[in-house]
């Protein structure tokens, strides 16, 4: 891990609450179901989770750091994300109604998961290989990772991932399914154009379904990749 810097990456985190959203979940039908945050990131669904019942950890390439580093990299993160708030232009406010108020989130996450960070929960891991057995999860949450940097992460790679968390996990949730940029926010279809490409290698073998969620941000982007096992 010596090459890894932690100045190398933006340290950002989703609530409990956005993750509900992101990914249409029902507490109460995962009350003692294994769930994994993959990226975690320092996201605070682990911390709440945990306290809805549900046997939640996490997985990041960031854990391998501690968590004084952490502590700072997150909070210099945030004062960079809203120092040209000029990003979000455009995006739907339905759910954050207002800038301070999504750098309230992202603060709120920041805390609980500094609050909550501890080794046996949050995993190192590097993507497409994640330290579990096969099948140890009843459900795997990747959220704002993949499709998101499709400039940068090749098909490979996605595919590599997302045949690994299916390794780890009956069934893999994926949000959201278009690029950071919105890049394509003006066609008709406005998702990476690898989402096509994970829905053909995968649906024969697994059960696979773009499904509507109650949230949205970038505007068209309140969909989700589902993917499960055939039982
Ligand atoms: C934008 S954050 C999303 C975090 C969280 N899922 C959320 O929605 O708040 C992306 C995360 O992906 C992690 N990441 C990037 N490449 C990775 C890899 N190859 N393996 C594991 N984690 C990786 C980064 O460290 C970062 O924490």
């Amino acid at each position: 891990m010596s090459t890894l810097k932690l100045d190398d990456f933006l340290i950002t985190g989703r609530t409990y609450g956005e993750y509900c959203a992101f990914f249409n979940l029902d507490p109460i039908a995962l009350k003692g179901k294994r769930v994994l945050d993959c990226p975690g990131g320092a996201s605070s669904f682990v911390y709440r989770a945990k306290k809805e019942g549900i046997l939640a950890q996490a997985a990041d390439v960031i854990y391998s750091f501690p968590i004084e580093g952490l502590k700072a990299r997150g909070e210099a993160s945030i004062e960079i994300i809203y120092q040209d708030p000029t990003w979000m232009q455009g995006h739907d406010f339905t759910f954050y109604e207002s800038i301070p108020n999504h750098r309230r989130f992202r603060e709120k996450a920041l805390k609980e998961f500094l609050h909550d960070y501890n080794r046996h929960d949050y995993r190192f891991a590097t993507l497409p290989h994640l330290p579990y057995g096969d099948g140890a999860f009843d459900l795997v949450l990747s959220s704002h990772l993949l499709f998101v940097y499709d400039d940068r992460l090749d098909e490979a790679f996605h595919m590599a991932s997302i045949r690994e968390m299916l390794r780890i996990g009956q069934e893999v949730r994926l949000f959201p399914l278009i690029d950071f940029k919105n890049s394509r926010e003006q066609e008709e279809q406005n998702f990476s154009p690898l989402v096509e490409r994970v829905i053909e290698a995968l649906h024969g073998t697994y059960d696979v379904a773009i499904e509507p969620v109650d949230f949205q941000f970038q505007r068209g982007g309140g969909y989700m990749l589902r993917i499960k096992h055939k039982t």
